[in-house]
């Protein structure tokens, strides 16, 4: 036996319990040592085997630690067969999460019974894979393929009770899974119960119209993932193949899977969760305490903001300019928890005491107290430096300062203090309490446990926390005026803006930048054009139909109409929108373009712009930008974001495409220096990465 998995007896039962701290995750030591358990248990005279994991839970998934790696014998799909083909009965007692490899360990076992709290999925679409150990065959067997056509393309989970409904598990008990296990084998055991093997339980009843409905449904929603449709083929193969021969398909597929593109985008991505918040300037450093929040400002983004706060149980004081707008951001406030019950993010008897954590007032003084300031008023710095004067001037020492801008200089929002260390940008985007990304935006003078305390914040909330600097649109926004810029460019050029926004949804972004416009508000766009009008470069390309847009007074959805009309949920192209394409257009060359073509130029400009906030280090490693784009602008998680994408295209390809289209417009098509040597020196964005973790 190794040490990751121990055996016991307790009278005629034979005890398995895996201790494999901290998750019990499925490493070597842990397969071996079930494998051998198993034998044990053959050659000895215990009459039946109770499987329990010690700690939290039962057994957690794969060990990442071994991901990448090439597997090494005995492989999770034979230890399950093995436990499965045992000749005396097997139980498996859950608690805890059981997803993936756990889940399939315990569909191994003859008989099963979940610990209140248990939690019973297969999450590995999530990583581009399928069930690998025989759980898109064995779960069907169990439950039909209604449930598994439900849970495994979305990568979902259900709740013991919710198990024991579907026949996932045979029973629900509270309290110790040993302690409970052994009644339950005993029991089992005092009623002769005989072995049972999932694997040899009739085929699942074919059902064509269920995995029509959910193939429909998959190629839909996956906009371009892989895995969640394999996933439906393999329990497909449950209805048609005998457990050998289903499992080896299953396997067929998983490995196909574990080649692609998609699998490395979606590890990338993962991993990446993990390293984005591990930065060495806030290694070590104490964040300071957090439990009152002023919001200043009560729009779209206060709002939120103070919801998101709310509901991570900070207590929050909001200002706005007057009593009316007070009362109307706390109705929104109070509309965003309302939804949060119905959606279950808040339990409906924390709905008042959450509720009441909110003050909403219009006197700065009353923010005396607040450990931190989140300012969300008009995007103009002279109504930013009025409000930062005033905090500094009602704020506590020790308070944190901090501005939701989207593009102003925060080093010039902090000199408006006499404070500028505890001063920092807090970037939500919207809606801020759903959205996931939040940019943290570092200022020459913030102090390195202000930056500690908006990650940790971002923690609290449920987000993910990206280091920026200052610069105009920090890491995301300032990305998206280049692709967006290329996006209409490409319009000038013949493309339509419904010919592009298919295009961009083919790639897998869940919105097209026109009907993204049309989403935000055409004003937005309009105000941006005219903040920067004077400072614009005269060779710059205006998009002067979006102007005229504006002044038909087409604001995209909330007006009826923009580049699409919008009747309730239907969006169709607006013809009328041609003519002032057509005037724009001038006698300017037209050409066509295909959606490979789009795709190749919007990437570029995306890829290229990220390589000059590389190098001007807004960002500081790659795998920074792909968590920003990933969280914040819908780029498809399956393609691990626009750095990882650029290095499986290839650099050099980028470079030359970049370079040719300069010839005709040499000031948008600026190759980026670093993109410049990266192709000299042979590297990738994957090699920054690995560098910065050094
Ligand atoms: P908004 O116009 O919806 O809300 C601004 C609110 O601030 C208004 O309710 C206004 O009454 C209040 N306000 C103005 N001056 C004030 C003062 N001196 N004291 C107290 N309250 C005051 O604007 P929105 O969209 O919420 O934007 C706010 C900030 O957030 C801007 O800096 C914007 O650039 C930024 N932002 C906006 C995003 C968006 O998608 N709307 C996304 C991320 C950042």
């Amino acid at each position: 036996m190794t040490e990751a998995v121990r055996y016991e007896r307790e009278g005629s039962v034979a005890v398995i319990t895996v201790a494999n701290p901290p998750v019990n995750a499925l490493g070597l030591a842990v397969r071996q040592g079930l494998w051998q358990a198993i034998d044990r248990f053959a050659e000895d005279d215990a009459e039946i085997a109770l499987i329990v994991g010690e700690g939290r839970l039962f057994i957690g998934g794969a060990d990442i630690s071994e991901f990448g790696k090439p597997p090494v014998e005995p492989y999770l799909p034979d230890v399950c067969t093995h436990i499965e083909r045992s000749t005396k009965p097997v139980v498996a007692a859950v608690h805890g999460p059981a997803l993936g490899g756990g889940c399939e360990v315990a569909l191994g076992a003859h008989y099963r019974l979940a610990i209140k709290g248990a939690q019973f999925g297969f999450p590995e679409v999530k990583l581009g894979l399928i069930p690998g150990a025989g759980g898109s065959q064995r779960m069907p067997r169990l439950t039909g393929v209604g449930p598994a056509l439900e849970m495994m393309p979305a990568g979902g989970s259900v709740t013991a009770d919710e198990a024991l409904e579907i026949g996932l598990v045979d029973r629900v008990a509270e309290g110790d899974a040993r302690e409970a296990g052994l009644a339950y084998a005993r029991e089992l055991l005092e009623s002769g119960a005989p072995v049972r093997a999932v694997g040899t339980l009739p085929r699942p009843a074919d059902d064509a119209a269920a995995f029509d409905a959910a193939r429909a449904l998959w190629q839909k929603k996956s906009r371009g993932e892989v895995a969640p449709l394999r996933a439906i083929d393999a329990i497909e193969a449950a209805t048609k193949m005998d457990l050998d021969e289903g499992v080896r398909e299953e396997r067929r597929i998983f490995l196909e899977l574990m080649e692609t593109p998609q699998r490395a985008g979606l590890i990338h991505a993962f991993f990446n969760d993990r390293k984005v918040a591990k930065l060495p300037e806030i290694e070590g450093i104490a964040p300071r305490n957090m439990a009152h929040v002023g919001v200043i400002g009560g729009g779209t983004m206060g709002a939120g903001i103070a919801t998101a706060c709310l509901l991570s149980g900070l207590s929050v004081t909001l200002i706005e300019r007057d009593a009316a707008a007070a009362d109307k951001a706390r109705g929104t406030i109070t509309a965003n928890l309302d939804a949060a019950v119905k959606r279950g993010k808040l339990p409906a008897d924390r709905r008042d005491a959450t509720l009441s954590q909110l003050s909403t007032v219009t006197d700065y003084a009353e923010l005396s107290d607040c450990d931190l300031a989140i300012e969300a008023v008009f995007e103009d710095m002279a109504v930013k430096h009025e409000v930062f004067a005033r905090l500094d001037a009602v704020m506590k020492p020790g308070a944190i300062l901090a501005t939701n801008t989207s593009y102003l200089d925060v080093n010039e929002i902090a000199a408006a203090t006499r404070r500028p260390s505890d001063v920092i940008g807090l970037h939500f985007f919207s809606p801020a309490h759903v959205m996931k990304l939040l940019e943290v935006v570092v200022a020459d003078a913030t102090a390195a446990d202000v930056t500690a305390t908006a990650f940790a914040l971002a923690k609290r909330l449920g987000k993910i926390a990206v280091r920026a600097g200052v610069c105009d649109g920090f890491i995301g926004n300032r990305m998206l005026a280049t692709y967006r810029g290329a996006a209409d460019r490409m319009i000038l050029d013949g493309a339509s803006p419904w010919e592009i926004d298919a295009a961009i949804k083919a790639f897998g972004l869940p919105m097209g930048p026109f009907e993204m416009s049309d989403l935000a508000g055409l004003d937005i766009g309009f105000m941006t054009r005219k903040r920067k009008a004077a400072t614009r470069d005269p060779r710059d390309v205006v998009p002067t139909w979006a102007d005229a847009m504006y002044h038909e007074g087409w604001l995209g959805q909330k007006t009826g109409q923009g580049y699409y009309v919008h009747e309730g949920r239907k969006a169709t192209p607006n013809e009328a929108v041609k003519p002032l394409i057509e005037a724009a257009r001038g006698d300017r060359p037209q050409r066509t373009f295909t959606p490979e073509e789009i795709q190749r130029v919007y990437m570029a400009a995306m890829v290229n712009e990220a390589a000059k906030v590389l190098g001007e280090e807004i960002a500081r490693r790659p795998l920074d930008v792909d968590v920003t784009l990933l969280y914040g602008y819908g780029f498809p998680r399956w393609r691990g974001g626009p750095m990882q994408w650029a290095d499986t295209v290839g650099l050099p390809a980028l470079l030359t495409d970049i370079n040719e289209w300069s010839k005709a417009d040499p000031y948008f098509w600026q190759p980026a220096p670093l993109l410049e040597q990266l192709v000299t020196e042979g590297r990738c964005f994957a090699d920054l990465n690995k560098e910065a973790a050094q």
